[in-house]
């Protein structure tokens, strides 16, 4: 059995490039090519792919996304060396990656890598590999260069990993940028807020991506990118069927780092005024606060003691005297959520009505240059 002696490298973005490095360090001979044409400073490279991989006998193909493998993939389809061993570090959908490994058989490695650039340059990745065993053991000695190897079944069960594993990072980042709008909201300094939050459960991140989370412009590069994120968590989504809280997407430029993303201001002011609105209704018993949260066209629904409800605006503020309650002072209500995609937005608050809990949620939609709630429905709580 013999270990592959030139290796392809196809695809120098920020995976590619950190492991064609990592390898040529190690005495790897490496031959890259990228679409762009850019190489990183130790790695030779050529402009024609097919010219890579026809020296070598292991191709490691470090593509964006599966469309990607896919086209390079049939462009070098013809030079590949009937011996050679493609090992494919993309992050793609389980479909995707069966799809890749049944056309390539047994000469093709699925491998997806958990850990970023750093551990890519010091070798401290860990690789899902899924592979044939003959595929396994001639890539072997490459994979172990890069970092850890972990068998899994098949190709799909090592995307489907290496998706969770994402989404865990995505939970992670939206977990920080929670804490860091309180943090704001509370007028706290940035600094220190990053000093307390990195002694705690999302301390690795904090530290990684300090230059990232000051607020400032930053020098540092991107390391693993909004865009490939939000690239993942749709692939997720959708090979789950189970709606996902990232699938959206952070909000932050496609092309900047994650951590830049835990960043985003708080929603805008405006979108809160129709429910700070609502809620003044609530607290005075006045309904002109109503008009002013709702579109006239609003209906208000939920179940009213068994039966399904739906009334119109005129109706609902009808049911008001006012005047506030007379347990006001004891009564509480909180946003819970906000979600803005561009021109609606749904909202979700609870409000603590004696002995009552009611969660609303509403429908908001910004015409006529403000928002306004279209639609609430209510659950009112045993
Ligand atoms: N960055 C991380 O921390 C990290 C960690 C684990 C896994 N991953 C996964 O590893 C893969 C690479 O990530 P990355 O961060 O290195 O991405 P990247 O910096 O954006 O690099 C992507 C590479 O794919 C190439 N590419 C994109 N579309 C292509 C197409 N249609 N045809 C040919 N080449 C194409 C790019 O070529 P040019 O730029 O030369 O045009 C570049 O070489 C992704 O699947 C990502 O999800 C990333």
């Amino acid at each position: 059995m013999t270990t592959p002696h030139t290796i392809a490298v196809l695809g120098l973005g920020r995976m590619g490039g950190a492991m064609a490095s990592r390898l040529a360090a190690q005495g790897r001979d490496i031959v890259g090519w990228t679409r762009s044409g850019r190489t990183p400073a130790a790695v030779t490279s050529t402009g024609d792919p097919n010219e890579a991989v026809a020296a070598a006998g292991l191709v490691l193909l470090a593509l964006f996304d599966a469309p990607a493998c896919r086209q390079v993939l049939d462009r070098v389809r013809g030079s590949l060396r009937d011996d050679t061993v493609i090992v494919n570090t993309a992050t793609v959908a389980p479909a995707e990656a069966a799809e890749l490994a049944r056309r390539f058989g047994p000469s093709y490695v699925h491998a997806p890598l958990i850990g970023s650039v750093p551990a890519a340059t010091a070798g401290d990745l860990r690789i899902l590999a899924a592979a044939d065993q003959g595929a396994l053991a001639r890539a072997r000695p490459v994979l172990d260069t890069l970092g850890t190897v972990r068998q899994v079944a098949d190709a799909a069960t090592a995307a489907a990993l290496k998706l969770i594993a994402n989404n865990s990072l995505a939970g992670a980042v939206l977990a920080l940028r929670d804490s860091l709008r309180q943090a704001d909201a509370l007028g706290l300094p940035r600094a220190q807020v990053l000093d307390v939050l990195e002694h705690g459960q999302l301390g690795g991140l904090v530290a990684r991506k300090r230059p990232f989370l000051l607020g400032g412009p930053t020098e540092a590069t991107a390391e693993f990118t909004v865009g490939a994120l939000a690239k993942d968590m749709a692939l997720l989504a959708a090979a789950s069927g189970t709606p996902l809280r990232s699938a959206a997407g952070p909000a932050a430029a496609p092309e900047a780092d994650i951590a830049v993303a835990a960043t985003a201001p708080a929603v805008a002011e405006a979108v809160l005024e129709p429910l700070r609105a609502y809620a003044r209704g609530h607290a005075t018993g006045d309904p002109a606060h109503f008009r002013d949260a709702f579109l006239p066209t609003a209906h208000i629904e939920g179940m009213r003691d068994g039966a399904f409800v739906s009334w119109r605006l005129d109706e609902y503020c009808a049911l008001f005297p006012g005047e506030p309650a007379p347990d006001e002072p004891a009564r509480s209500r909180r946003v819970d959520a906000v979600d803005v995609h561009g021109t609606v937005a749904t909202a979700t608050m609870t409000l603590s009505h004696g002995a009552d809990t009611f969660t609303d949620v509403f429908l908001l939609v910004r015409a006529d240059g403000g928002w306004r709630i279209a639609n609430k429905a209510y659950h009112r709580h045993d």
